[in-house]
């Protein structure tokens, strides 16, 4: 099966074979079937809207694909209300009827790519809020014991770009994801770049002192619509590389030398350094090895040039070249953001490439 067309960065893979679960009943029949097969078992392998993996030429595995639809209203009171909404509907139109229903929180991480039911998989983040903000539960299934959960929020073990269906990969598939939003107008976040600018533009166009959050969604996908491609046009899994954590000495001291790197102030003495900055003043703004390069206007993403031809051995070897020659400017070490997925279906570990 042709999976070229099902991860946003258009990498060639074929796969074993591919299961499309519409309903959480066909996971319980299809892994009953699966367990009983006393002969050789395929590797099971989750794949989502594919925005933020990496896929191999040849996937050998079996590709269960969560597309269960819906979104629930389960409690409603002046101030809040609790949804529960499907894995497989798409994330940005999520985003788009909670602010249209009057329902906030979600605001600020409009128009990432891929479906809901990964949301959770690296806890998504922009623009000040992440996925943990307003997350109440997950509810998943554990493929090794195959059975059902509901994950609070502590057990979700959340982090940046992180949780504990990242770090126990090939373990849980997500099937309905459960959030609080409110329903204060004033209540917005928008201290993160030029949100409140844009945002308080939007406002006044509509005659409106202060900004709401349908302001502050409509001034993130004028923003990021301006500096992040459309998987649709040019093929891309988001940022690349995480934002490096590193020691505040280590920050003061970069910043003798160059003043204007920029960093935001994190817990412990540390500082999260923006990696597309690094990448810029390495001067690979739109460089990289062809046809993997980063993309003109944000040079966090990558991009490939060659749709559905180039390969994950092109990502490794773009990969490695950019961060070598950041390495070698700031010694500072990037690590990949998306998840490389092996032959097997396994996840790749070798994030520290140079
Ligand atoms: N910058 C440059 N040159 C560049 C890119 C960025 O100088 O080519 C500078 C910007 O001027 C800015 C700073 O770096 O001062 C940060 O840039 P930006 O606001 O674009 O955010 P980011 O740190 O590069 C992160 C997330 C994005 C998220 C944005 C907005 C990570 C790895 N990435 O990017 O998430 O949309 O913040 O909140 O944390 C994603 O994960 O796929 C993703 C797009």
């Amino acid at each position: 099966v042709d999976l070229s067309h099902g991860n946003t960065m258009a990498l060639a893979c074929v796969a074993d074979a591919v299961v499309t679960l519409t309903d959480e009943a066909q996971l319980d029949v299809f892994m009953t079937s699966y367990a009983n097969n006393s002969g050789h078992k395929p590797s099971l392998f989750v794949l989502s809207g594919g925005s933020n993996v990496l896929l191999p030429a040849e996937l050998n595995a079996v590709v269960l694909q969560p597309q269960m639809r819906g979104i629930h209203l389960t409690t409603q009171t002046d101030d809040y209300v609790d949804i529960e909404v499907m894995a497989g509907e798409n994330w940005h139109d999520l985003v788009v009827h909670t602010v249209e229903q009057g329902w906030y929180g979600l605001e600020n991480l409009a128009l990432i790519p891929g479906l809901t039911g990964a949301a959770p998989v690296q806890n998504i983040g922009a623009y000040g809020v992440q996925l943990e903000d307003c997350l109440q539960y997950v509810r998943a299934y554990h493929l090794p014991t195959q059975t059902w959960h509901r994950l609070s929020l502590t057990d979700c073990q959340f982090g940046y770009r992180d949780s504990i269906f990242k770090r126990t990969p090939n373990t849980w598939l997500i099937s309905r994801v459960g959030f609080r939003l409110h329903t204060d107008t004033s209540r917005i976040l928008a201290n993160y770049g030029d949100v409140q600018t844009v945002a308080q533009r939007y406002a006044e166009q509509q005659h409106r002192e202060q900004p709401t959050p349908a302001d502050v969604m409509q001034a993130i996908i004028d923003i990021r619509q301006q500096k992040l491609p459309d998987p649709k046009q040019l093929p891309n899994c988001g940022s690349f590389f995480q934002n490096p954590i590193i020691p505040q000495a280590q920050f003061t001291a970069l910043q003798q030398t160059y003043p204007a790197i920029v960093g935001y102030p994190m817990p412990e003495a540390m500082v999260k350094v923006a990696a597309g900055w690094l990448i810029e003043q390495a001067g690979l703004k739109g460089g990289g090895i062809a046809p993997i390069v980063t993309h003109q206007q944000q040079a966090l993403v990558l991009t490939n040039h060659t749709p559905y031809r180039a390969t994950q051995d092109d990502v490794a070897t773009a990969q490695r070249y950019i961060a070598a020659t950041v390495y070698e400017k700031f010694a500072i070490q990037l690590s990949r953001e998306p998840v490389w997925i092996n032959a097997d279906g396994s996840i790749g570990y070798d994030e520290h490439v140079v």
